[in-house]
């Protein structure tokens, strides 16, 4: 991503500014592998940052102002100011991203000068690649990497991301998109401990391909959709008497449903049996073991239609396309919040050109695309481009 986006976000950069940048930094976009909706449960989840992500090309200003051009914006430009409160623009545009990052790295203590940015990403947006996490991480990154910032752990910075997100921004999501942009690593998977945190690599098998197809359905609802879904888990975490859904068994489940609410538990089964996949996930995909992480992509998959209910019929079908072609070398499940989107597959390199046959031949959108097919790498977190 870096080699194409860096000559853009430089150019956009000294077209806006008329001088040449000191840094340039950069943060992925991600896809999850399995773990859907459980980062707000407090549960498990096990994604890969991906190489497709933002670039971020960066000089310090001895001044308060904060001055942004967007390469991939026809070089709109947004310019405020560090010493006047940060006020979100009309909803929906890419400053607020940038404001909202900076408004909450103020909040978190830390001592701002002036910057000139100029942004360039390549994450597909409204895929479900998380396309906004990648630009906020990378602008704490900016300013981590122009202000030398050390002791701003990559941890903080996606907390002050996630902040931004929600409180900023007004979506009102987990931690793992911010945490996998900022904490990466390449060649793995990353499980993460949503409720500590902590987070393990999980190194991919070399000869695997991690493989994300576009359905080509845009992600509708799903502002509205999620904030559903977090309100029917607190209700059902409140049910069980438990701080999380993350603290509740099956056994549990099952036995002291009492009088909730079908749809509610439904929701909650779903919680429960992922966290369990999850786990499972990363000591099989460990073991470099291609055919059970495919029995539970398949499983979470289910859970996403049936219990969950964020799939889409469309992504149904592209899913099990994808299987069909995979057979038992691997997997694949719908990834991200749902509602269209993307699917992820897991499947060894040798197998790709086929399963994309099988893809371009036998799926096509419920307005007749085909699906657009990206073969990533397991990248890296946020940090410096050289
Ligand atoms: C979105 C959110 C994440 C997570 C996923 C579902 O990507 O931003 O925090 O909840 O949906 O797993």
């Amino acid at each position: 991503m870096f080699q194409a986006l860096k000559p853009v976000a430089t150019q956009a950069f000294d077209a806006a500014f008329g001088y040449e940048p000191q840094r340039w930094v950069q943060a992925p976009g991600r896809v999850n592998l399995i773990g859907e909706h459980t980062d707000y449960n407090d549960g498990f989840v096990l994604p890969c940052a991906i190489n497709f992500g933002t670039v971020i090309a960066a000089s310090a200003r001895t001044d308060t102002t904060v001055r942004v051009v967007a390469a991939d914006y026809r070089g709109e430009v947004d310019v405020f100011r560090l010493d006047q409160d940060i006020l979100p623009l009309a909803e929906g545009t890419w400053p607020n991203y940038v404001r909202g990052v900076v408004k909450y790295l103020q909040a978190h203590g830390l001592a701002l000068q002036g910057a000139d940015l100029a942004l360039s990403g390549d994450v597909p947006q409204g895929a479900g690649l998380s396309s906004s996490a990648s630009l906020e991480v990378a602008v704490a990154q900016a300013f981590k990497t122009l202000q030398g910032w050390d002791g701003l752990s990559p941890t903080d910075m996606a907390l002050i991301a996630q902040r931004a997100e929600n409180r900023f921004v007004g979506c009102n999501c987990g931690i793992m998109d911010q945490l996998v942009s900022a904490r990466g690593e390449a060649g793995s998977a990353l499980l993460i401990d949503c409720r500590s945190h902590d987070t393990r690599a999980v190194p991919l098998p070399p000869d695997v391909a991690v493989m994300i197809v576009h359905s080509r359905v845009r992600r509708g609802l799903v502002g509205s959709e999620y904030n559903i879904r977090r309100q029917q888990c607190e209700a059902a975490a409140q049910h069980y008497g438990v701080r999380a859904l993350r603290d509740l068994s099956l056994a549990r489940l099952e036995a002291d449903a009492g009088d909730l609410d079908a749809t509610v538990l439904r929701r909650a089964r779903h919680i429960v049996t992922e966290n369990q996949r999850t786990l499972d996930a990363a000591a099989v995909l460990a073991a470099g073991d291609l055919r059970q992480m495919g029995v539970l992509m398949a499983a979470s998959h289910v859970s996403m239609r049936d219990d969950f209910e964020i799939t889409h019929p469309a992504v149904d079908e592209l899913v099990e396309i994808l299987q069909t072609a995979i057979g038992e070398s691997g997997g694949a499940r719908m990834t991200g919040g749902g509602f269209g989107g993307c699917a992820v597959a897991l499947l060894p390199m040798a197998h790709v050109a086929a399963v994309r046959r099988a893809v371009e031949k036998n799926y096509r959108s419920p307005t007749g695309e085909v699906g657009t097919v990206y073969v990533c790498q397991a990248s890296a977190g946020a940090g410096q481009v050289a």
